[in-house]
């Protein structure tokens, strides 16, 4: 309030004075995963309603970004993620305007890593835990803050739900195994990136918790009675399904007599050379019977076409069609 009510005489004390503009106030930027906003305050100000402009420097030369906004941000997301980068925004008002405020930014050492996700899985006595690293804003969805950093690694910690003490992991990929944990016990797990080169951490995510099932390491004579009682059952198995075939075996012998397996019009129709051959090719045997009378006649009709050539005969035959009835 004092600090507000200070402002607000300066910036009277200013304007009356010198006729000036105050500049915006509390100028920061507020950059997570790469989105990248410059923030600022309007300074107290009677005269009338401020607008701003925010600029960033490009080749020396400044850029206007946001001209003449009346809020009180600006999204620099799009800056190149390496590199310092000069920003500075300014208050106006019609044609007087404040001093620029300036600020350097790093993004891909100043944004903030936001927490990653987790997968996790319970499995027998163990935890299998798979990391995802925070999307980045803007982009394509297969390319994380993992791919932004040479090297990074994943700071983990577990603990037994209700209990204060945390136990950490390291890890240097995005999966991870805890084993021989306590069956039936629910585990939570939170996770940070960590960037090493630059002595960077991220955000810690939320806890996910599992509870872990059994041990997987049954006593040795359950094993034992487990390994046999199958055997003696596939055993038993094994001779019904023999019992049966033999069976069926018998059966079929009495009732269809071998070499006679075929009824006997079946046998006569395959004997049949047309036949046979309908089967093979499974053409439907009214076409097949054209298509078959065509071909043989066409080396008569040949013959008969020479010897015809001069023959006023050759008219009553329509030109190239060969009809069966002319066989
Ligand atoms: C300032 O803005 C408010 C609305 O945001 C408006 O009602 C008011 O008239 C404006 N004042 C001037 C001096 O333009
Ligand atoms: C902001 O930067 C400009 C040039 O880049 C400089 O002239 C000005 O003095 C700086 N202002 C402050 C408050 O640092
Ligand atoms: C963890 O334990 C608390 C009590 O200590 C319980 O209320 C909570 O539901 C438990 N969380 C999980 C995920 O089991
Ligand atoms: C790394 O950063 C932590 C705080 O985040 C600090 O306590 C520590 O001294 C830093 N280590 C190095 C080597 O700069």
């Amino acid at each position: 309030m004092a600090r507000s009510l200070r402002s607000w005489l300066g910036g009277c004390l200013l304007v009356s004075a010198l006729g000036m503009v105050p500049p915006p106030e509390n100028v920061r930027i507020h950059s997570v995963n790469f989105k990248s906003i410059l923030k600022w305050e309007a300074p107290a100000f009677p005269k009338g309603n401020l607008t701003f402009t925010a600029q960033y420097q490009s080749y020396r030369k400044f850029q206007d970004l946001c001209t003449r906004t009346r809020g009180t941000e600006c999204d620099f997301s799009h800056l190149s993620k390496y590199g310092d980068h000069t920003l500075r925004v300014r208050a106006e008002l019609a044609d007087q305007h404040s001093a620029w405020v300036n600020i350097t930014f790093c993004p891909v050492a100043d944004t903030v890593i936001g927490p990653p996700g987790i997968h996790m899985e319970a499995l027998a006595d163990s935890l299998h835990i798979r990391f995802l690293a925070p999307r980045i804003e803007k982009e394509h969805e297969s390319w994380t803050m993992a791919n932004i950093y040479n090297s990074w690694v994943y700071n983990m910690q577990y603990w037994k739900n209700g209990s204060d003490e945390k136990h950490p992991v390291t890890c240097q990929y995005d999966v991870e195994v805890l084993r021989n944990l306590q069956p039936w016990t629910t585990y939570c797990v939170e996770v940070q990136m960590f960037v090493p080169e630059l002595n960077k951490s991220g955000e810690w995510s939320e806890p996910v918790c599992a509870q872990t099932v059994s041990d997987d390491s049954a006593p040795s004579w359950v094993v034992v009675v487990v390994v046999l009682g199958s055997s003696v059952g596939t055993c038993l198995l094994l001779t019904g399904c023999l019992a049966l075939l033999w069976c069926i075996y018998k059966r079929t012998k009495y009732t269809v007599s071998p070499g006679n397996a075929l009824p006997q019009h079946l046998k006569e129709f395959l004997s049949h050379p047309h036949h046979n051959k309908l089967l093979f090719f499974s053409f439907p045997p009214s076409e097949e019977n054209e298509v078959f009378d065509k071909l043989s006649v066409v080396t008569e009709v040949s013959e008969s076409g020479k010897r015809d050539s001069g023959d006023s005969d050759s008219l009553r035959t329509p030109a190239g069609g060969v009809s069966p009835s002319s066989y």
